[in-house]
């Protein structure tokens, strides 16, 4: 039976259509945003999502915010529940989900790219939050080094955690910092790969990631919104920008991880850089 159906039956002279669909599931805890017109009844729907999922904590999700993308959520049933483990793709990644961000959403985009890493690469993971694509790199690839620099503290000691967790001490660095400054100073032509997984400002620390790449070049996976219908006009303007900047551009492809909103996706684009 679908969440919607088991809402519906149990509340009665609600339309459907303002209950939930789904709500995320991460450890033993749900994730559920609701309509305005149901909140005042969030205490009746999260004992019922409580019991149709199984879980210990429902949470409601009212948004996400400022630079670090801290959660902003509200317990609605259950205990209150902080610390979770997820598992995925023989991954295991802790983190305080009522602190941090962590999208199930991005799950394939993980693998992905794990997949696209060639044995000795150095890559350079900008916005490493948690690990999230320097643990599936490190544990199903076979890289020299991953550097994987957070500027949150919070983030940085789960990802730090998610490292020894996974026992790839010797191939992933967590670096405590802004990535601009590091990757521009402290990396700068190392890189045969440089991830930039976050999309408030990617386009500010473009310069850095270039910079970042070996002089023979490397590959960049710049992540942002872009608004639906429009997706060839922000790609030629990310890749105009790094032309400007004074390097040889070769698009790869793009794709679309997930959608954002009614208007916007957000999309990852894939490209070979080298300085002329
Ligand atoms: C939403 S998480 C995304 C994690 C992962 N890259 C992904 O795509 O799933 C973005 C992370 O980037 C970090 N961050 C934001 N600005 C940063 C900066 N200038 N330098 C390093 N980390 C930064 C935030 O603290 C947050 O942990």
């Amino acid at each position: 039976m679908r969440l919607k159906d088991y809402l519906a039956q149990n509340i009665r002279d609600v339309p459907a259509e303002y209950l939930p669909s789904h709500a995320k599931l991460i450890g033993r805890v749900a994730l559920v945003r609701l309509r305005e017109e149901v909140e005042g009844l969030k205490r009746e729907i999260g004992a019922l999502i409580l019991r149709f999922y199984n879980v210990q904590a429902v949470y409601l999700v009212r948004g996400v915010e400022g630079v670090e993308r801290r959660p902003i959520l509200e317990l609605i049933a259950g205990e209150p529940i902080r610390e979770i483990t997820h598992r995925e793709y023989g991954c295991v990644f802790r983190l305080d989900i009522t602190r941090l961000m962590f999208c199930l959403g991005n799950s394939f985009e993980r693998l992905r790219l794990a997949g696209l890493v060639s044995d000795g690469e150095i890559v350079v993971d900008m916005f490493a939050g948690v690990g999230q694509f320097t643990i599936p790199i490190t544990v199903l690839a076979n890289p020299k080094k991953v550097y994987a620099i957070e500027i949150n503290p919070e983030a940085y000691a789960y990802l730090t955690e998610n490292i020894r967790l996974n026992g790839v001490e010797d191939k992933a660095q967590p670096i405590l910092g802004d990535c601009r400054r590091v990757a521009e100073k402290e990396l700068h032509g190392a890189a045969d790969r440089v991830i930039m997984g976050y999309f408030w400002g990617t386009i500010e620390a473009l310069g850095p990631a270039l910079s970042a790449l070996k002089p023979e070049g490397g590959i960049v996976h710049f992540h942002d919104l872009a608004r639906r219908g429009s997706e060839r006009e922000f790609i030629e303007d990310v890749l105009e920008r790094a032309r400007r900047m004074g390097y040889r551009v070769e698009p790869i492809g793009w794709r679309r991880v997930k959608s954002y909103s009614r208007t916007r996706n957000h999309v990852v684009i894939d490209f070979f850089a080298m300085r002329v």
